[in-house]
């Protein structure tokens, strides 16, 4: 039998080609086979790894080896500094939205009892954190994908916000109403159609990456409904060559401050509007 330290040292040469942190993710992998945490694995490194945990271990670095995400394998992903259960078929948490839950939080602190709408939930990071974050919130989390309303209200009950959260199946607003709401907030698919994706991203659902044959055509419409709707803040994630065309888009409603701001990348990644007055567009 093999330590642990020789283990995972032999295994990260399959996953050289997949990712630039190996060793890391054999750890990850290992780690969440024995269900112990990294502290317990540098104390017991020298120990023997029994041949059963070997073999389950040889499964999954295969299987990581075809480019399918880790995140998916391990059924979760950080994100804010929780830990969010993920599924197939649901979008995997980005880092950079954690940007738009700080923006988002910082004007929802300046509203007594804040109503917001999240279009396309996904796993159910933003309304989760937002839930956890303004203690007098009240959302409505829409998607299109009933695996993603089932994942994000499992999170909503693992992190016990499930009662300020409402998830229904909905378009944009089609099934809902959102009178008298505060806030949009949204990170929707804002790929074009015809973009090549990296290879880890095709085993996420298209319906969350592809927002139309150019790719903002998804944001153009939640703006557009957000001001039919009289709400005041809208919040969006967007691509970072999109900024041009939303300013575009957003130019032809009456709005008191429109702020673009950059991802950890110093991409162009989203914006927060502010609207006067509703004007209504079709
Ligand atoms: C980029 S993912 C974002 C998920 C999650 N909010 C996050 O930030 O990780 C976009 C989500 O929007 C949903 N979606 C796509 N089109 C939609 C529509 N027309 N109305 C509502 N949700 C939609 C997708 O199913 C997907 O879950």
């Amino acid at each position: 039998m093999a330590s642990y330290k020789q283990i995972t040292k032999q295994y990260s040469q399959q996953l050289r080609e997949v990712t630039h942190i190996p060793q890391k993710e054999v750890e990850i992998l290992l780690l969440n086979i024995l269900q112990q945490n990294i502290i317990w694995l540098h104390l017991n490194f020298m120990d023997e790894c029994e041949v059963k945990v070997e073999n389950e271990l040889k499964q999954l670095v295969k299987k990581r080896a075809t480019n399918y995400p880790l995140e998916y394998i391990i059924k979760k992903a950080s994100f804010y500094g929780e830990s969010f259960i993920v599924s197939e078929g649901v979008l995997i948490p980005r880092p950079e939205t954690e940007i738009l839950v700080e923006k988002a939080e910082a004007i929802l602190k300046t509203i007594q009892n804040p109503k917001v709408v999240e279009v396309g939930v996904g796993s159910g990071i933003v309304s989760v954190m937002l839930a956890l974050l303004i203690p007098d919130i009240e959302i409505i989390a829409v998607d299109i994908n009933d695996k993603a309303l089932e994942l994000a209200s499992k999170n909503a009950k693992k992190f016990q916000v499930e009662d300020k959260i409402t998830f229904i199946n909905s378009d944009i607003f089609t099934s809902i109403d959102v009178k008298n709401f505060d806030m949009c907030i949204s990170n929707p698919p804002y790929i074009q159609s015809n973009s090549k994706l990296p290879d880890n991203v095709n085993f996420e659902p298209s319906n969350a990456l592809y927002g139309g044959d150019i790719g903002d055509e998804l944001l153009k419409n939640i703006a557009n409904q957000t001001v039919n709707n009289n709400i005041k803040y809208l919040l969006c994630e967007m691509g970072y060559d999109q900024k041009a065309s939303m300013q575009r888009h957003l130019a032809q409603f009456d709005t008191k401050s429109i702020e673009f701001y950059k991802d950890y990348d110093k991409f162009d990644r989203g914006f927060i509007c502010e609207f006067k007055e509703n004007k209504n567009v079709n």
